[in-house]
This record gives structure tokens, C-alpha cells and sequence, in this order.
């Protein structure tokens, strides 16, 4: 059985990895591809419950990533173990695009009602982020009859050869696969942390006119006419490139010019959506501004593969036969899903935001006592720290942020870099202001350590 509630603290006994994690890590490497963009330290697990990861060792860790913004409610959280259950002893497949079961209206009716999106809203769904992007990149060229589309620099959307077009956060991702499958351009992120003329902090109201302006009267006039142009796809908290928060402005402003292009606003909520930002989509964080598609993943299913393309009813207007996916909206994967919101509505989207901002609380306050911290933001459990090598020129620490990383494996918690020399912080939802405590002691230990 699992520990409980009484478990405090990450409890380590042996080496790290231990001698039965080295097992598999040897097995891994004979037999899995090296393709996997694993961090230094390594972690293999055995068992999760609630925020804690248990390695073969025996080992206990303090998971603030939630396998990577994915288990929201927490591991093996009893009621979605329950729903999984019950719906496997009644259907597990039947391929939904060609017969009907329940499960698939069902939880698109959910996500009519939560979306931020104006009116009706219909749903494909798929089976991770990068088949919920490709489906919205398809239904934008279709409905609009254009094929160009504008993404950002830092962003990631999946790695399949059409989300693989839009995505540009590291070189690794694209070396090796030639030219892009998709006409897509990119144009700088509005980070006002960093702005991309001089990498230096400037205010909002100047990183989102200069991005705007870049879009408008660069792209638009020269290489990219908006009458062509199909999507613009964008993440409202940039992930992989280093959660950072769009502008409230900026955001506005994006819409606007959809609105006066006909092009659509593709919102890519797969790792900010769920709750994840301490309300149930980033984008409900811009009052007044709505989506014309959206695409959810991760944090929706607790763990189980299943994505969603979520888009106003009047742009899904495809023909029969255009888009479908033997096992996308699978009965299993719904319960699972539709469990989730339903644990999200009933208070894990408020506790995110509350154990959140106590969580953000504590990491200014490490700021304060870091030069090395550049930068701590974020929304809800969507947190950023990002690492410099001073005050002055805030240059990218990404070594000093590898080592406060292994620096926390070693004892006992798990985070994970993203962005250049930022350190995420994305726990299950269901941490408690407790579990902040422990996990900004052994954050401040680890820092203190690798300075
Ligand atoms: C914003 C965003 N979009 C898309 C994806 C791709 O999702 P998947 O890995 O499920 O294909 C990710 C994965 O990290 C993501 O963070």
C-alpha cells in the first residue's frame, strides 16, 4: 500500500540512482530510442500517489512536474483510478469515428461550456498535443482555404511534421529534419523579461507594440500578406520556451488583428490549460478575448493519452472523411477526462491558484536572497525561475539551472528545466502550501549548493 498524508518529506536511502533503477536505466539504453530529451539527473519510477514518486529503490520523491503538467489531480488519485475502472469493465474501444458511444458528446458538451471560445463549439479529438495541433492546423486551412500560418520563437507544439513547422524552442528539435512541412514564419514571443532586440527587460506596453508592429508591418507588408495567412498559433503561457506569460495587451492585440484578417487564433492550452494557471484556461486570464480554435492535452486526461481540437461550431464545417482518429476520444480516455474536470471544478483550479501564488510568494523571496534568480512568473502552479550569471547583464545561467536541478533530485524533489536557464515548476494541483514549505527548503538548499 501507499503512503498517506502523514508523509512530509521526501524520504532518500539509497545512491541515486539506486541499484534497481540503474537496472532499468541500463535496459533503457540497449533497448529504448535515444531520442528522449531526458534531463541529467534520473528518475525512474515505480509508483505514484497524491504529489509523491516512489523509485524501485525505495526512494520517495516531491513531484512539482506532474510527469510534465500531465498528472493534474495527482497520482493515481483514488476517484480517477475508480472512474478508469468502472469504464473498462463496460467498454474499452469501439473507434469512435466510425460508431457513436456516449462518452465522446458527453465531454463535448463539457468543453463547449468551459472553453473560451464565442458560442457553439465542436470537438475532435486525438490522442496527445501534437495530434490536437495537427488537427487544428488542417481545420485552419481548411476552413479559411489558406495555407500560411505565423508561430513564435520559443514555442512549442508537438514534434510531428506539421506541429514540428510551428515549433522553435531548441535547435535540437529541428536539426536533422530539413525544410519545415508547413509554411509557417516565426515572430519573437512578447517576453518582457527578455526583449528580443537587446535580451533585456523592458515594460509590457513596449514588448507587445514591438511584437505587434513586427507582425503588421514586417510580416504582413513583406512576406506573409494576411490575406493568406490561416492561423496564428499561440501559447498565452509559453511552455517548453520558458513559461512566460503573454501581456494582457498583446494578447488583445493578436486577436484584433484576426478579426480584421480573417485569420484564425489558434490557442495551444496543452500544458497551460487544465487549471494549470489557477483558472481553467490561461486565456480566461484576457477578460473579452475569445479563441476561434483551441488545443487542450495533457492535464485533461490525468494521465491517460487523450487530446482535444476544440473550435467554434461554424469553423468545424469539414466534410465527412477530412479528419479522423481510430483511437482519439477512446471510452477510457473520456472517463478519465471528464473525472478531471470535474475534480478541477470542484476545487483543484482554486487551489492551484491559491497554493500558486503562496508558492510564487516564496520564490520572490529566494529571489530577493539570489543574484543568481533573474527572473520569477507565471500564473497559478505555472511558475518560472529563470537562472542569470548576474544582475547586471542577466546573462542565461543554464549551467548553474542544470545543477540546482540535480541539486534537487539529490534530494528528494523533482522539477524540470525548460526555456534556456529557467527551472519550471508545474506540480499536481493537488499540492498543498505544506508540500510548498518542504519543497522551497530543498530549493534553497540546492541553490545554496551550486553557487
Ligand atoms: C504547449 C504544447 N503544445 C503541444 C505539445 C505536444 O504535446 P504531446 O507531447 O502530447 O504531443 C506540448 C508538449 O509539451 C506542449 O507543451
Amino acid at each position: 500500500m501507499t503512503p498517506t498524508a502523514e508523509l512530509q518529506k521526501p524520504i532518500i536511502k539509497t545512491e541515486l540512482p539506486g541499484p534497481k533503477s540503474r537496472e532499468i536505466i541500463e535496459a533503457d539504453a540497449k533497448y529504448v530510442t535515444p531520442s528522449y530529451p531526458r534531463p541529467d539527473y534520473k528518475l525512474v519510477a515505480e509508483k505514484g500517489y497524491g504529489v509523491w514518486i516512489e523509485d524501485p529503490d525505495g526512494n520517495i520523491f516531491l513531484d512539482c512536474n506532474a510527469g510534465v503538467a500531465v498528472c493534474s489531480t495527482g497520482h493515481c488519485h483514488p476517484e480517477i483510478v475508480e472512474a478508469i475502472i468502472k469504464q473498462t469493465q463496460t467498454l474499452i474501444h469501439l473507434c469512435g469515428t466510425d460508431y457513436y458511444y456516449k462518452q465522446m458528446p458527453d465531454l463535448g458538451k463539457k468543453l463547449s461550456e468551459i472553453c473560451p471560445i464565442e458560442g457553439d463549439t465542436k470537438t475532435h479529438f486525438a490522442n496527445s498535443g501534437a495530434e490536437a495541433i495537427e488537427t487544428a492546423l488542417k481545420l485552419a486551412m481548411y476552413h479559411t482555404r489558406r495555407q500560411k500560418f505565423i508561430s513564435f520563437f520559443g514555442s512549442f507544439h508537438g514534434r510531428t511534421l506539421g506541429a514540428l513547422s510551428l515549433t522553435s524552442s531548441k535547435k535540437a528539435q529541428r536539426l536533422g529534419f530539413m525544410r519545415q512541412a508547413l509554411d509557417v514564419v516565426h515572430v519573437p514571443y512578447p517576453n518582457k523579461f527578455r526583449h528580443f532586440a537587446d535580451e533585456m527587460p523592458c515594460d509590457e506596453e513596449k514588448i507587445s507594440r514591438d511584437v505587434i508592429n513586427w507582425i503588421e508591418n514586417r510580416l504582413f507588408k513583406t512576406t506573409t500578406p494576411p490575406e493568406e495567412v490561416a492561423g496564428i498559433v499561440l501559447e498565452v503561457v509559453q511552455g517548453e520556451g520558458g513559461y512566460i506569460p503573454a501581456p494582457k495587451s498583446f494578447v488583445k492585440e493578436l486577436r484584433r488583428i484576426c478579426d480584421e484578417n480573417g485569420i484564425m487564433l489558434i490557442v495551444d492550452e496543452v500544458q497551460s490549460g487544465m487549471g494549470r494557471t489557477g483558472k481553467m484556461f490561461a486565456l480566461d486570464h484576457h477578460e473579452g478575448v475569445k479563441a476561434d480554435i483551441m488545443c487542450l492535452a495533457k492535464g485533461i486526461g490525468s494521465g491517460l493519452p487523450i487530446g482535444a481540437c476544440v473550435a467554434r461550431a461554424d469553423i468545424m464545417d469539414w466534410h465527412k472523411g477530412a479528419h479522423a482518429s481510430t483511437f482519439g476520444g477512446n471510452p477510457v480516455c473520456i472517463a478519465s477526462a471528464l473525472k478531471t474536470i470535474e475534480l478541477l471544478e470542484n476545487g483543484l483550479v482554486e487551489n492551484s491558484g491559491e497554493v500558486g501564488a503562496y508558492l510564487q510568494e516564496g520564490l520572490n523571496k529566494l529571489k530577493d536572497k539570489y543574484e543568481v534568480i533573474g527572473d520569477v512568473r507565471g500564473l497559478g502552479m505555472m511558475l518560472g525561475v529563470e537562472f542569470v550569471t548576474d544582475q547586471e547583464t542577466l546573462a542565461p545561467n543554464a549551467e548553474l539551472r542544470d545543477k540546482i536541478e540535480m541539486e534537487c533530485f539529490n534530494r528528494g524533489m523533482i522539477i524540470l528545466g525548460c526555456g534556456t536557464s529557467t527551472i519550471r515548476w508545474s506540480p499536481p494541483l493537488i499540492l498543498t502550501k505544506e508540500n510548498v514549505d518542504v519543497a522551497l527548503e530543498i530549493f534553497d538548499e540546492a541553490i545554496a549548493a551550486s553557487i
